[in-house]
């Protein structure tokens, strides 16, 4: 996937918007009728602005494939033509939904035309945009280079903002309303196909949709979705089953405040410097402590701590792993009652901590170097 190669943008956005502002939107169908977004909570959604006589136009084909194979698993296909690109979608709605049918046969719901850029955008367009900008084409295919040699000749800079560039952009929405990923004309549907794969499959989008999250609302987590993700925890596999693995599941507020009293002391100028800053936990009102034994059992304790991030995920809440605060913990002396606190067994060391909580923010996916892995055929 392109998204999973590319290692240059390394940028990493944090979108604040809420998951869901997608479906607060509001758009008309072919017969001019409101049709709101809500309607397609629960489904994945691949948005697409189209038109009839672009090059890129026999997309219908593959798209109006992927509906049909995709459909009852949960995909929804969202067209809206659109004429700002060449002047490439002329006529009424009616003379397009016309063509469509006649000659790719969608059964895709197709809306009224619509602006996708400039000062008569459609706010869903726009919303899209901000979401998932702009992010290259990729100049390493014949057309992407030529879409880019033709964009630039244009404008120079026109890479710099987040505005569609051609027909067949396509924006990707989870089930829960996250904008998952923006597709430019020239990406294969083969590899659009697999993040659908991703994003219709609930394990495989709770893997994909976890990010370290570093600020979290004020509202601990019920003590029973904490014990869900303990048990998913100890539910890892682990060597011999012997289980080497301690989980201390914090749930005292103030035993966490207390700690992070002795932490903003001891680094008072830098938690001055952090916005936002609630306790050491990277501002989580929960943390798991995962212990192992003085000697072996990272993998096993690795293991355990995915199970209860990504059961964490799947529960609605965010974690992060931390190594950090660890470091802290163990080296301050005045930091010795949490650990005595949390009663570590004898012959057992910290050897991380999950912060856990309710979001308070969303940040982009990381970018990951698909280059590490090779298939020996
Ligand atoms: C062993 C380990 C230790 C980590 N320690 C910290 C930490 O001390 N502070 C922090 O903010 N993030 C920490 N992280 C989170 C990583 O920075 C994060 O997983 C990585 O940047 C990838 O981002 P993602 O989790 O959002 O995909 C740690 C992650 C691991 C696996």
């Amino acid at each position: 996937m392109k998204h999973l190669l590319t290692i240059a943008f390394l940028a990493i956005a944090v979108v604040s918007t809420s998951a869901q502002g997608i479906y607060n939107f509001t758009v008309k169908d072919g017969n001019g009728k409101d049709v709101s977004l809500a309607d397609y909570k629960g489904r994945v959604l691949l948005i697409v602005n189209t038109a009839t006589r672009c090059g890129f136009t026999p997309q219908y084909t593959e798209l109006e494939a992927l509906y049909k194979k995709y459909r009852t698993a949960g995909l929804e296909i969202l067209d809206f033509p659109c004429n700002q690109f060449g002047e490439q979608a002329p006529g009424t709605i009616e003379e397009i939904h016309q063509f469509c049918t006649a000659n790719y046969d969608i059964e895709f719901p197709q809306f009224d035309k619509i602006d996708v850029n400039g000062p008569e955008a459609s706010p869903l367009f726009t919303y899209l945009k901000q979401q998932q900008g702009f992010k290259g084409f990729d100049t390493s295919e014949q057309m992407g280079k030529l879409l880019d040699g033709m964009m630039r000749k244009r404008d120079p800079d026109y890479d710099k903002n987040p505005d569609v560039k051609w027909n067949f952009t396509k924006f990707l929405v989870a089930r829960d309303g996250r904008i998952v990923e923006r597709y430019e004309p020239t990406e294969k549907i083969a590899n659009i196909e697999a993040d659908i794969q991703m994003e219709l499959n609930p394990v495989l989008s709770t893997i994909m949709a976890r990010r370290s999250v570093r600020h979290y609302l004020d509202k601990p987590v019920e003590h029973e979705k904490l014990a869900l993700i303990a048990r998913c925890g100890i539910n890892a596999p682990n060597g011999m089953n012997r289980q080497p693995w301690i989980v201390r599941v914090v749930e005292d507020q103030k035993l966490i405040a207390d700690v992070t009293d002795v932490y903003k002391r001891a680094n008072a100028e830098q938690v001055s410097r952090e916005s936002g800053f609630k306790n050491m936990f990277r501002n989580a009102p929960n943390i798991i402590c995962v212990c192992s034994p003085n000697q072996g059992g990272d993998l096993d304790a690795g293991l355990l701590g995915e199970n209860m991030m990504l059961a964490a995920q799947a529960l609605g809440l965010s974690t992060c792993c931390l190594g950090g605060p660890v470091r802290f913990l163990t080296s301050n002396p005045d930091a010795r009652f949490f650990l005595d606190r949390i009663n570590i067994p004898e012959g057992y060391r910290l050897n991380y901590i999950i912060a856990v909580g309710y979001p308070d923010e969303q940040p982009a996916a990381r970018p990951r170097d698909a280059s590490k892995v090779e298939f020996v055929k």
